[in-house]
């Protein structure tokens, strides 16, 4: 049975590894720390960075493919290992659309698909030049290695985009303005596709972000209308084979009030915007990326629910008196029917340390139950004064 590498050891790869346990495969993390999530429960971790190529090519030695759990690998490297004979699943000529948001936008553009306006930004007149062409209504992005919108401004003015242009040239961040879009609801589209080219979507889920982050993904969207929702699946596919992406990528989209879609970035590993899935759906997205870089055929994504909420449990600004263990007891004890899944991380505010799962049939109950079970588990407040010994 195969052994698949994965470069990373985050939640990714050890949600990525629950689904190889099942499939009788090995997963290999290539991880900074012991204590990183997957290497917590991998069987075979190599300790090493992402930007070393020697730590590189000891993971991938003898492995079936090798795949990511963030996209922060040196192309330079993927190519290295390409040619060398490794199965870099993306393959480096794909995973470029994910990594550098430049490049992506300028290729989406060249595709014809509808993507906010832009400009490369090489110095603080070329942000400021864009602020005032748009009425400083723009967003400045790090076009490489930002994550959970780190690396994201919105500046209001030119003193402002003056600032940040300046520090962040300064510091050698490449980067990139574009307008920022008066958003209904931001969208993602997933979909996975295998090297044989066979291709499937899940439904088109609603994220929620909070301080730039996702907090809530709610599937299906609640009220998409049917073409919308076609439209944003077929985008996906073709977007899938125009790139020759294999594993899962997540389309993040923006709708706008008026109920267009844009395309905001481009992910090709298991996201965020899927693990409601992992529950939620005959196939999850993190089998699924196994089946995808093994080139197996594809498992059916079929909604096990009219309704899955996923809530991520974020650290609260202090963590609580109560233990994880304790908390975890009080939840199941409520709420039988919350799954849920823990990342091994440490809490600090904000920091993604699990989600809740709840499926269900009706949106409101659904994503009240979602949201107060993950809000339990990082603060240990019921958000309704629930009291168990009442
Ligand atoms: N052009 C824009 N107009 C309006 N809002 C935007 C725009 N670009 C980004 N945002 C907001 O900022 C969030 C983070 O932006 P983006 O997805 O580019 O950054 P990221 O840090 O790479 O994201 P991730 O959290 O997916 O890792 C978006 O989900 C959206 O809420
Ligand atoms: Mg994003």
């Amino acid at each position: 049975m195969p052994t698949v590498t994965m470069i990373g050891g985050g939640q990714l790869a050890r949600m990525t590894h629950q689904a190889a346990i099942a499939l009788g495969q090995r997963l290999r993390v290539l991880a900074e720390k012991p204590d990183d999530p997957a290497a917590q429960v991998s069987p075979e971790v190599v300790l090493g960075s992402h930007t070393d190529l020697g730590a590189l090519r000891k993971a991938a030695v003898g492995s079936h493919a090798l795949t990511f759990d963030h996209e922060h690998v040196p192309t330079e490297h993927l190519e290295a290992l390409v040619a060398e004979g490794v199965n870099v699943q993306p393959p480096p000529q794909a995973l470029v659309y994910a990594q550098d948001k430049l490049a992506m936008r300028v290729k989406l553009s060249e595709l014809g698909l509808p993507v906010p306006a832009f400009t490369p930004v090489g110095s603080v007149d070329d942000a400021v030049r864009f602020g005032d062409e748009h009425g400083w209504r723009i967003v400045l992005k790090a076009v490489r290695g930002g994550y959970d919108g780190r690396g994201v401004w919105m500046p209001e003015s030119a003193e402002e985009a003056a600032a940040i242009a300046t520090d962040q040239l300064a510091y050698g961040v490449q980067l990139l303005a574009e307008t920022k879009v008066e958003l209904k609801r931001e969208l993602s589209a997933m979909v996975a596709r295998s090297p044989f080219g066979q291709a499937a979507t899940w439904p088109v889920v609603e994220t929620v972000q909070r301080k730039g982050q996702c907090a809530v993904v709610i599937a299906p969207a609640p009220g998409l209308p049917e073409d919308t929702a076609a439209a944003a699946e077929t985008m996906a596919l073709n977007l899938a084979r125009e790139l020759g992406v294999v594993g899962v990528m997540a389309v993040e989209l923006f709708e706008t009030v008026e109920g267009e879609l844009l395309v905001n970035e481009l992910a090709m590993r298991p996201h965020n915007s899927g693990h409601w899935g992992m529950d939620g759906a005959r196939t999850g997205q993190f089998e699924q990326h196994l089946r995808a870089v093994l080139d197996y055929p594809l498992g059916d994504t079929a909604p096990l629910a009219p309704v899955t909420v996923m809530a991520n449990i974020l650290g609260a600004p202090q963590a609580p008196e109560m233990s994880m263990d304790e908390r975890l007891h009080h939840l199941f004890a409520r709420m039988p029917e919350a799954k849920v899944h823990l990342y091994g991380k440490g809490e600090r505010q904000d920091r993604k340390i699990g989600h809740v799962n709840i499926l269900g049939d009706d949106v409101a109950e659904v994503r009240e139950k979602a949201e107060r079970a993950a809000h339990w588990m990082s603060h240990a407040i019921w958000t309704d004064g629930w009291d168990p010994h009442e």
